[in-house]
């Protein structure tokens, strides 16, 4: 089994950026985690950021035929972007949508997720911890094995 993390804008910065609100962990902490957390269910884990839209797109279509789940983070674009829910859709792969955040307690414009209807199941408000619910979610049955 195979699950794809997709971390979208600013991520990359974790640790740095707005600590009181996504933490102190670093990114390569949190890759860290997630690599740690795949040798222990014995799969196999990839895990991709990028701070631009389409090539969120491209990353998601290059998993079809290749992963057998994806945990996405679209940051920003998860209130913005049909193109990344079109892509979801497309290819068909069970996917989980991972906010570090609680967004629902947060600003009107974080209240719409594009993306969530396309998702099996979405995990708010955990901080990085998220991350590796969502990949039990797969493990356990949510992804095709
Ligand atoms: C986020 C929440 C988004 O609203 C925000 O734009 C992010 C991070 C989160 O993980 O809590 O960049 O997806």
């Amino acid at each position: 089994m195979k699950i794809l993390v997709i971390n979208g804008p600013n991520l990359n910065m974790l640790g740095i950026r707005e600590p009181g609100v996504y933490g102190k962990e670093t990114y390569k902490d949190l890759c860290r985690k997630i690599e740690d957390h795949a040798k222990k269910l014995g799969i196999d884990v990839e895990i991709y950021q990028s701070n631009h839209e389409g090539d969120l797109v491209d990353k998601i279509q290059e998993a079809y035929g290749d992963a057998n789940g994806i945990v996405i983070n679209p940051a920003a674009y998860t209130h913005t972007s049909v193109a990344i829910l079109d892509a979801v859709k497309s290819v068909s792969i069970p996917t989980v949508e991972v906010h570090i955040s609680k967004v629902e307690e947060r600003e009107d414009f974080r209240q719409v997720s594009y993306i969530r209807k396309a998702c099996v199941a979405t995990v708010t408000g955990k901080g990085t911890d998220g991350y590796l619910m969502a990949m039990n979610i797969l493990f356990e049955g949510g992804a095709d094995k």
